[in-house]
């Protein structure tokens, strides 16, 4: 595995992918920081990481995404390769929040940027980015944030958790069950079966999470028993 350490960069993300358009770069290569000027998250926000402290890390997926169907099994793949790395440290309620944050019980641990680009010659470059707050524990104006080490009361290394997580995500995309990976990440959705708030078009509803479609949208059961399919925009979970 070919690993690229950096001190600090804008985003990780946006590193691989340049560097990725512009020269021949290894399947699975690996991109980590200790800190981002500009880290982002998902839908337009910024994802903040305490320097040297948390996994900053972005790793490159050659021609996995062949079809736009395969947006989400990528999706599943990284969330659960993030999710069995740190399993094992037995962290409590461990859940993945829809589409992908890594929960510890109702706090956010980690989160997960997929972006995709096509290069000139046709092929798909998918650049997965992960920030897991590994060993910050001021969370300061954040209370829905924690980190394994505020969890588990010991320090944890980044740079290990990071190739523990390429590893596996390269395994899982080449081990290519993809139905038997849904039914595990569906398994460990966040509030799944739970009465819980939504928000949608600035209206609150209650519903249960059912799982997810094909296409990666929510699906959740309303309180007439239907089952409604939403994707990212559409719907805010309140808990
Ligand atoms: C989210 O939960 O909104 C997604 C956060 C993704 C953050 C990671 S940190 C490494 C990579 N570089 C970025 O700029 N973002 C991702």
């Amino acid at each position: 595995m070919h690993i690229i350490k950096l001190d600090a960069t804008e985003s990780t993300n946006d590193f691989l992918k340049s560097y990725a358009s512009g020269s021949p770069v290894r399947n699975y290569t690996v991109v980590t920081a200790q800190s981002q000027t500009r880290g982002r998250g998902q839908m337009g926000a910024k994802w903040v990481s305490e320097s040297g402290k948390n996994l900053i890390m972005s790793i490159l997926v050659k021609d996995y995404i062949l079809d736009p169907a395969r947006v989400f099994d990528l999706n599943i793949i990284v969330s659960m390769a993030v999710f069995q790395s740190i399993e094992v440290f037995g962290i409590a309620a461990l859940a993945i929040k829809w589409p992908n944050d890594i929960m510890a019980d109702n706090k956010k641990i980690g989160g997960i940027l997929i972006e995709n680009i096509i290069k000139g010659d046709g092929a798909i470059l998918s650049v997965a980015g992960i920030g897991l707050n590994v060993n910050q524990t001021n969370f300061d104006g954040l209370p829905r944030a924690s980190s394994l080490a505020a969890i588990l009361g010991r320090e944890f290394d980044p740079d290990r958790l990071a190739i523990a997580i390429s590893e596996r995500i390269q395994q899982l995309i080449e081990l290519g069950q993809t139905a038997v990976l849904k039914d595990n990440y569906t398994a460990k959705l966040f509030r799944k079966d739970h009465p819980t708030a939504f928000e949608s078009d600035g209206a609150t509803f209650m519903g249960m999470i059912r799982g997810v479609d094909d296409i990666g949208k929510l699906l959740v059961e309303l309180e007439n028993g239907s089952v409604k399919a939403f994707d990212l925009k559409q719907i805010a979970m309140r808990y």
